[in-house]
């Protein structure tokens, strides 16, 4: 059961009023399209592990969280009604093995609350109120709720609208993305002077570094921090926090996030090592890749396709491989030929908000048509058209991943490669760098590089 009862922290109040507004228009059109009278939405339960009466950390229902931005709300239930004030059914158990939730005192001003001690009570006061709403009622829940009469579990037309706009987001997401991304970039500036330090440090005590500069636990964490030195750099989800430093730092890349009221900031920085040093041509390319990322976001405007984007930095890319001579060929050649794929084989970026890799980036319309990404970028999770209030990840990278230079060794375009310097490479693992960015009418709002900015002026 999660204790949090920090009311949307460290915002100015206004915007909540104005988000909860503007969800009501969003679901009462969704619902009147979908011919639902209301909708009922389940914050939902941790679940043990198999076999074993231990679970992950709550995390919420991402629907319930936009209307209710807090993590103390385990177990309840939202009732949405067009034209009324959206009814909070509050699970707080009479409980002396855990903290109960406490409700957080602005919500009193939001939505008529009952408090109820007992699941069962919670269910059956949400349906007792669901029925004088209407006959028809979405049930928006990960599991089928207890007695559940009439109405639709998850009913997918109606998910896919939501789903589709949740991409514009209100200046309280944004505030809160804001306040997610300051957290995460103290802890970010936490991890690199602790790399800097001239001390040979394990990925265990950099990731530490950085819950602590994130002031956050690991429980907390939108995604599980990728710590990564050297070669592991290249395993794009590296997943282990070695507890032994390497005998030798070349280089260092951190991908990590953090929270505030439900809504995430995912961020990476890469750096190389100084003593002793990286290979100089480390260095020029992780120079190279900061400047191609920051020209890549100049180019936003409303109207674009991500796509677009991508194919760009594929092109960017292709340029940088082949003016520091790892690849022979022309840039033009190198992009065409698709070299470029077995040095940055993931998507630029994806939308970002309640989710890590928000919902909806592969959708066309509300309508729910999908936009799938060509078959030459099957990992691309972003193929929209960029519209104000959006916030995206522009976070492109070139690796030196060992089974892709296998199989680039082995084919066709091996001629094309300069091996020995790409071998120097291989122990550098990689380069990513990733930033959030807000789409504006004029162009774009970076958050991240604007914490960095803040944060470095305050040190
Ligand atoms: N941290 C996961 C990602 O960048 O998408
Ligand atoms: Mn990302
Ligand atoms: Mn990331």
């Amino acid at each position: 059961m999660n204790t949090d009862t920090s009311p949307p922290a460290r915002l100015p109040a206004d915007p909540l009023p104005r988000h909860l507004d503007l969800l009501h228009r969003r679901w009462t059109d969704a619902l009147g399209h979908h011919h639902f009278d209301c909708a009922v939405i389940a914050a939902g339960q941790s679940r043990p592990y198999f076999l074993d009466d231990q679970a992950p950390p709550f995390r919420a229902n991402p629907h319930f969280q936009q209307w209710f931005p807090s993590d103390a709300c385990e177990g309840s239930l939202l009732l949405i009604r067009p034209g009324q004030r959206p009814r909070l059914f509050f699970l707080k158990p009479d409980d002396y093995w855990h903290q109960p939730p406490e409700l957080p005192e602005w919500a009193h001003a939001h939505f008529e609350i009952s408090e109820h001690a007992d699941a069962a009570d919670v269910e059956q006061a949400a349906l007792a109120s669901a029925a004088g709403a209407g006959r028809h009622c979405a049930w928006i829940s990960e599991q089928p709720v207890a007695n559940q009469h009439s109405g639709q579990l998850n009913p997918q037309g109606l998910l896919d609208e939501l789903h589709y706009l949740r991409a514009c987001k209100s200046d309280f997401e944004i505030g809160c993305m804001r306040e997610a991304t300051r957290s995460a970039v103290l802890g970010h500036e936490a991890a690199r002077a602790l790399f800097e330090s001239g001390r040979l440090v394990s990925e265990f005590e950099l990731n530490l570094a950085y819950l602590a500069g994130a002031a956050t636990t690991a429980g907390e964490l939108p995604y599980a921090s990728i710590v990564a030195l050297n070669q592991h750099a290249g395993v794009l989800h590296y997943q282990h926090y070695d507890r032994q430093p390497p005998a030798t730092a070349r280089s260092f890349l951190i991908d990590a996030g953090a929270r505030c009221n439900g809504y995430a900031s995912d961020i990476t920085r890469t750096y190389a090592a100084h003593l002793p040093p990286a290979p100089e041509i480390f260095h020029d390319l992780l120079k190279a890749m900061n400047a191609a990322q920051l020209d890549l976001i100049a180019t936003i405007r409303p109207g674009l396709s991500f796509l677009e984007l991508h194919i760009d930095m594929h092109r960017r890319l292709a340029t940088i491989l082949t003016d520091s001579g790892i690849l022979r060929c022309s840039a033009t050649s190198a992009f065409e030929s698709g070299l470029t794929e077995s040095f940055f084989p993931h998507g630029l970026g994806h939308l970002i908000g309640l989710q890590t890799h928000d919902v909806g980036g592969q959708q066309k319309n509300p309508a729910g048509d999908r936009q799938p990404p060509p078959e030459n970028y099957p990992s691309l999770r972003l193929t929209r058209t960029l519209t104000p209030g959006t916030v995206v990840t522009i976070e492109p990278g070139l690796y030196f991943i060992p089974k892709l230079l296998d199989a680039l060794k082995a084919g066709p375009q091996r001629n094309a490669v300069n091996w020995p310097a790409l071998e120097s490479l291989r122990p550098c693992g990689g380069i990513r760098i990733e930033d959030n960015v807000l789409i504006t009418e004029k162009g774009t709002d970076n958050l991240t590089r604007t914490a960095f900015q803040q944060v470095q002026a305050q040190q």
